[in-house]
């Protein structure tokens, strides 16, 4: 028997409501809120698949440890990302920017897996079969154990791999699927809800890991997959610059692992290439040095990366004076600026100031103001800082250095480059031995008097 609700869902973050409300109390936004149909199936099944949640409870002790043998990709930055693979059951979600490579990354990923005799089911409501072949073989990820299928109803996609019995299912994706059972416009919030829930308890019961592609969208009716978050095992985010073809995967939730690491890729018309050594982006190549231009280190996950930060401070031909800002965070710009304005004595006020990560990667992480800091005051002292440099430090507003997390890890990835003059806070967390190649400041004013001598 099949009862039917009224509800009222919110389509910015899916908060229900049993009546319709002007503002969101969940996220705050206006006029999002949509009527729909709870429909609710009184039995446990749908497309004479039963669900079988009817074990009765069990001592933790005698669970089955091997059902949650991980199994690899074959892309390490991929397993890093994971926890070290794929585990059983688990439903993974990635989202990302439109053509940021979702697709790409999961195609390579299904060729690795049916690579090792495995069975992977791609299942595209956006794409069709030719378009999925078109790709796989500009790749050069075909293989007979790699399945597709241009499906669009989740029943559908669910009754092909009870036949299949694959060993992955990949949902591309979630907004371009529908529930047939309900009258969800399909993209909306209330559809993706339900496409999602019936993929999860298929993965819960039938041990099929789930991988489900979701596109980020910002306002509007089509809902993004925040939703979804709280539903799944893990969420990743495939990020990176529409100028730059370096990729990022980050984990913002994991129910198997850390969040901590991150995966780099090289978007390329092969795909997307493993990058070991981030060095090789994030750094220029070539030996010139020139004012404006100097190296620091930032700590994504757990992987130290050295990374050059350029700026450029010039005086204004215009009125207001532009702040343009390409990878560090703006607000932390701003307030590095008024610090060398306060303690160095700098008037700032009347320059154009330009600060570009190379590479363009977005950094949050405040071990990098000293080298924003001296980059500015490089530029616009005139003063060269030689690439044989590497600022490593916080900056408080009272122009003191302070500690950062990691400065073992960042000091041993910036001598891989052969840095040899390492600017550091007086005062670390870890241990470091005083030698003539490691400097330790305690504010930027000691900074400043030392960088006269390099
Ligand atoms: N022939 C090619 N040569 C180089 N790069 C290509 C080529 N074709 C596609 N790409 C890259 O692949 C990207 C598209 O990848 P993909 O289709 O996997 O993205 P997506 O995130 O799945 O996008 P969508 O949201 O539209 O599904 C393009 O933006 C481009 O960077
Ligand atoms: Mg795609």
């Amino acid at each position: 028997m099949v009862k039917n609700r009224i509800k009222f869902l919110c389509n910015e973050c899916g908060f229900e409501s049993t009546k319709w409300l002007g503002k969101c109390p969940s996220c705050g936004q206006w006029n999002t809120f949509v009527e729909y149909k709870e429909t609710r199936v009184s039995k446990n099944k749908f497309n004479g698949f039963e669900f079988s949640n009817s074990i009765p409870p069990q001592s933790i002790t005698e669970i089955e440890k091997d059902n949650l043998k991980r199994s690899l990709t074959g892309i390490y930055e991929f397993d890093r990302v994971l926890g070290g693979g794929i585990v059983p059951g688990s439903v993974v979600l990635i989202g990302g920017e439109p053509g940021i490579g979702k697709s790409t990354l999961l195609m390579q990923m299904a060729y690795y897996i049916a690579n090792n005799g495995a069975k992977v089911l791609y299942s595209s409501s956006e794409e069709s079969v030719q378009q999925l072949s078109l790709r796989a073989n500009r790749l050069d990820v075909v293989n007979d154990d790699l399945l597709v299928c241009a499906e669009y109803s989740v029943d559908k996609i669910i009754e092909y791999c009870e036949n299949i019995k694959p060993s992955l299912l990949i949902v591309d994706s979630i907004q371009t699927i529908f529930d047939a059972d309900s009258e969800a416009q399909q993209g909306s919030v209330n559809s993706i809800k339900l496409c999602a829930s019936k993929l999860i308890k298929y993965a819960k019961t039938s041990g099929i890991p789930i991988f489900i592609i979701g596109h980020v969208t910002k306002g509007g009716i089509v809902a993004g997959p925040k939703i979804l978050e709280h539903m799944v095992d893990s969420v990743m985010y495939l990020e990176g610059s529409s100028n730059h073809d370096f990729r990022i995967l980050r984990n913002a939730k994991n129910r198997f692992g850390s969040t901590d690491e991150i995966g780099l890729f090289e978007m390329s018309s092969s795909g997307l290439k493993e990058v070991k050594d981030p060095g090789e982006i994030f750094l220029t190549k070539g030996e010139i040095d020139i004012s404006g231009s100097v190296l620091g280190s930032t700590i994504e996950g757990s992987r130290p990366i050295a990374i050059e930060i350029q700026a450029i401070a010039s005086e204004t031909k215009y009125g207001i004076p532009q702040r343009s800002i390409n990878g560090p965070d703006y607000k932390r710009v701003n307030t590095i600026i008024a610090v060398l304005e306060k303690r160095l004595h700098l008037f700032l006020g009347n320059q154009d100031i330009f600060i570009n990560a190379v590479g363009g990667i977005r950094i949050n992480d405040p071990g990098i103001d000293l080298a924003i800091f001296m980059a500015i005051y490089s530029s616009y002292s005139n003063k060269i800082i030689p690439k044989n440099n590497v600022f490593i430090g916080e900056i408080g507003l009272g122009g003191e250095i302070r500690a950062v997390s990691g400065i073992k890890r960042r000091i041993e990835e910036a001598r891989r480059f052969g840095i040899n003059k390492i600017f550091i806070p007086y005062y670390s967390r870890e241990e470091i031995k005083n030698s003539g190649k490691i400097i330790k400041c305690k504010s930027v004013n000691d900074l400043v008097e030392c960088v006269k001598y390099v």
